[in-house]
């Protein structure tokens, strides 16, 4: 069985490492969306990641909807995410962007317009807004018309990711985004070909990553899920059927790598108590599976070594710690992160955090 130092290969790229970033959403570009120089400086400082994740990245401007965060819709964020990128590979690294669209998370506040979701649905709590914190506001529901051209902002980000120099994308079909808002019969109330059955419920996942496909080929095609229990509010009431039947369709497609993030019942970021799906879902999906949520370098090992995982992705680790591989190899102590600047501008809590002089 593998070990986290051992190289994996996903479609054309060699991956040193099974140590991967997972996306992390930290709020250091424009008002436009427009990543910037402090960007770069903070993917290049984490290259020796066997694979990057970037933070999430708008599709559109009815997709985005978090303060700060990048975009690949528009020529300004090519441009500015080839900089981030080209300091990556100077680095020696290598980064897949991932692909987000918030459905019902986006606030009017943002753009100006109602957002979009399976259903009239409304998000529990507040969303993070220029102005602060504000309630969330009821969806409408995605016409059916409209969902060529919601395929169609996908496909566009995807070539503009390339274009940008990315690797690969990922599709974020996870944490109670709109991918998750149509996967899960508690968003998704529709009668139509989207909604009611797992099917067609899946519907959506499924056409938007065989476009994604088409557009960028498979082995540069990825996808994430979180199936056990409830995102932002998003749930469903038989999750065990639901993910395996997703990620069959997404083995039968030869996607990439699919990750899952699953916290556990003391999860640091989401809990839950509901029983991972993960095993259900190694048995459905043969290609490369990563895992995410709580894990440190032993259990990291353990589940590789156990067949349960290829990879491990680390979020708040690689956050506080640079050179997270170096210092997992070496026994080195780990920095531990700091919330407060999780989503703060500027660059202390971003690209402050030091990589060990041994
Ligand atoms: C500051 C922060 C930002 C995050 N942003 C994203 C994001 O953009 N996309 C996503 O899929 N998950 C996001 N997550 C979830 C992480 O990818 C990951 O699932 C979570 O941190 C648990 O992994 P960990 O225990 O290794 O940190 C974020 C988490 C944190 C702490």
């Amino acid at each position: 069985m593998p070990s986290l130092f051992d190289p994996i290969k996903i479609g054309t790229l060699r991956c040193p490492n099974r140590i991967w970033m997972a996306p992390l959403t930290r709020g250091r570009g424009t008002r436009d969306h427009v990543p910037t120089d402090l960007m770069a400086t903070y993917y290049a400082q984490r290259a020796s990641a066997g694979l990057i994740i970037s933070e999430a990245t708008g599709i559109s401007v009815e997709g985005s909807g978090w303060p700060y965060a990048g975009g690949l819709w528009g020529p300004e964020h090519v441009a500015h995410w080839k900089i981030v990128t080209d300091a990556v590979h100077a680095a020696g690294g290598r980064i897949f962007a991932q692909l987000w669209h918030m459905g019902r998370i986006v606030h009017p506040s943002l753009h100006g317009v109602q957002p979009i979701s399976a259903s009239a649905t409304t998000a529990p709590g507040s969303a993070h807004t220029y102005e602060g914190k504000q309630p969330y506001v009821e969806a409408r529901p995605l016409d059916l018309k409209e969902i060529p051209r919601l395929i169609g902002d996908y496909v566009t980000a995807a070539r503009n990711a390339i274009d940008a120099g990315f690797d690969g994308v990922q599709l974020h079909a996870a944490n109670g985004y709109l991918i998750d808002q149509f996967l899960r019969d508690g968003s998704n109330h529709r009668t139509d070909a989207y909604g009611g059955s797992i099917e067609n419920r899946i519907r959506l996942l499924r056409e938007v990553t065989e476009a994604l496909i088409a557009t960028v080929g498979a082995e540069r095609t990825a996808v994430r899920l979180s199936p056990n229990g409830d995102s932002q509010g998003v749930d469903d009431s038989d999750q065990a059927a639901l993910f395996p039947a997703a990620a069959q369709v997404l083995n039968a497609l030869g996607i990439a790598f699919l990750e899952l993030r699953e916290p556990g019942p003391n999860g640091t970021f989401g809990k839950s108590d509901r029983p991972a799906v993960a095993p259900l879902i190694r048995k459905a999906f043969s290609g490369v599976l990563v895992l995410n949520s709580d894990y440190d370098l032993a259990r990291g090992q353990a589940a590789l070594a156990a067949g349960a995982a290829d990879a491990i992705t680390y979020g708040r680790k690689f956050l506080a710690n640079p050179d997270l591989p170096h210092r997992f190899a070496e026994g080195i102590a780990l920095n531990s992160d700091d919330p407060k600047t999780w989503y703060s501008q500027g660059p202390e809590g971003y690209i402050t955090y030091p990589s060990a002089s041994i």
